[in-house]
């Protein structure tokens, strides 16, 4: 690591060697974790969140996620033989829910493009969390191939899902995911997830002033009216993810303007959190025809109780969305690394993270150390 690699960068990532030593012989005993048991790192939260990306593909090229002038034929996406294994996963998964993980999010790329996805959601849903408690198992989908999908991953266990959508209006919409797919084709697949009783459905709109944001109230409307409470409608900040996107901050509008516009088309009031680390800040409408939320990662950092840690295509562990390095936990489990091993690499990870990027965007601390580029979105998930 460079000279100007910063503190937060140069505490990131532990070598593989350390990861194999400390899985055999924790070097600080006192304060090493139990192979399995509950963690917290050195800001005091707890893990409960895995994220898992099951593909780096997708069939969109959405401006803010995966531009096209990148994102090209050229592209090396990652080989077969990289990706994780379905039982891979679950020998992770299964780990991190001993660890005190309850809730574990599919995601990509397009995690549907995934050959056999609902293989590996019944061999998820056969997991237990660490009080013998069943997992909150969900996805996240741009909903292309869920009016498809949507009955065969609620039978093998899938318990919900989030859709991504960035626009009512087609034009718009085609604008947006950039290889003109039909809105029509997602709001389908939505009324299939609700049918299927994937439910509480979400919809994920990340807005972006001067694109979509007149798509604010109209796509709130639709929501409200075609499904009622069955659909939570989440506004998400645009944020300065990866390297590809030329995030620019006159481009976001504030959690805080979004809600001022829904406010002067329907009554809005406050909800409480439903549980600790949430993402969202809920709302619901007055007449009681469901709830809204709003992720506001760039106005109002929510780094304070960040339960999530983010598991890459190919085995990597990443510990903040932000970050530029994950941790090689593909390398433990084709190395021969026993479960005991396997989770107690994953409690020395954890122990020692202390990713708050959102808190610190803007920051010398938040700025990557020489040489190094954050990770993409669609390698990570959301
Ligand atoms: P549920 O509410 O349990 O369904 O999950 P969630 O709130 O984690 O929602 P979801 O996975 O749909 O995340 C929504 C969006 O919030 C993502 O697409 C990201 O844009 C953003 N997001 C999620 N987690 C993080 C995080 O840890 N940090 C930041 N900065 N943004 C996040
Ligand atoms: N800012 C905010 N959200 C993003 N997503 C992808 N890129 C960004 C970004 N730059 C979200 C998408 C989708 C999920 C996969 O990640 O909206 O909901
Ligand atoms: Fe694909 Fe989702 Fe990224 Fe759009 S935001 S390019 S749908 S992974
Ligand atoms: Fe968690 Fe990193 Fe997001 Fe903060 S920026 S909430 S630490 S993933």
């Amino acid at each position: 690591m460079g000279e100007a690699a910063s503190p937060l960068q140069a505490r990131t990532v532990i070598p593989l060697a350390d990861l194999r030593y400390a899985a055999q012989r924790p070097p600080v005993p006192r304060d090493a974790p139990p192979p399995n048991g509950l963690l917290s790192d050195r800001l005091g939260r707890p893990l409960r969140d895995l994220r898992i990306s099951v593909t780096d593909r997708c069939n969109f090229r959405c401006s803010y996620c995966m531009p096209k002038e990148v994102f090209d034929r050229h592209y090396a996406f990652l080989p077969q033989a990289s990706l994780l294994s379905f039982e891979e996963i679950t020998r992770t998964a299964a780990v991190f829910a001993a660890h005190g993980t309850t809730k574990l999010r599919l995601t990509g790329g397009e995690p549907l493009l995934r050959r056999h996805l609902h293989v590996l959601i019944e061999q998820l849903s056969a997991l237990r969390g660490h009080e013998g408690q069943p997992l909150d198992i969900t996805l996240t989908t741009n909903g292309s191939l869920l009016a498809r999908q949507a009955g065969a991953l609620r039978a093998a266990g899938l318990k919900r899902v989030t859709v991504s959508l960035d626009a009512l209006d087609d034009n718009v919409f085609q604008r947006m995911n950039d290889v003109g797919f039909p809105v029509a084709d997602v709001l389908e697949g939505i009324d299939a997830a609700v049918h299927a009783g994937l439910s509480p459905v979400k919809v994920n709109m990340v807005v972006k002033r001067g694109t979509n944001d007149h798509e604010i109230v109209p796509l709130a409307r639709h929501v409200r009216e075609r499904w009622g409470a069955a659909v939570v409608l989440r506004f998400i900040e645009y944020m300065d993810v990866g390297a590809s996107n030329g995030w620019r901050m006159d481009e976001v509008l504030p959690s805080a303007d979004v809600r001022a516009r829904l406010a002067a088309a329907f009554a809005l009031e406050p909800l409480p959190p439903s549980a600790a680390g949430e993402t969202a800040e809920r709302w619901r409408y007055a007449d009681g025809r469901g709830e809204v939320g709003f992720i506001s990662s760039v106005t109002q950092a929510f780094c304070g109780d960040c339960n999530r840690a983010r598991l890459s295509t190919e085995g990597k562990l990443f510990l903040c969305l932000f970050a530029s390095e994950g941790h090689d936990l593909r390398a433990l489990l084709r190395g021969g690394a026993s479960d005991a091993e396997i989770a107690a690499a994953i409690g020395l990870i954890w122990q020692q993270r202390d990713d708050r990027y959102s808190e610190l965007r803007g920051s010398a601390l938040a700025e990557p150390g020489s040489g190094q580029r954050r990770i993409e979105m669609h390698y990570i998930g959301g």
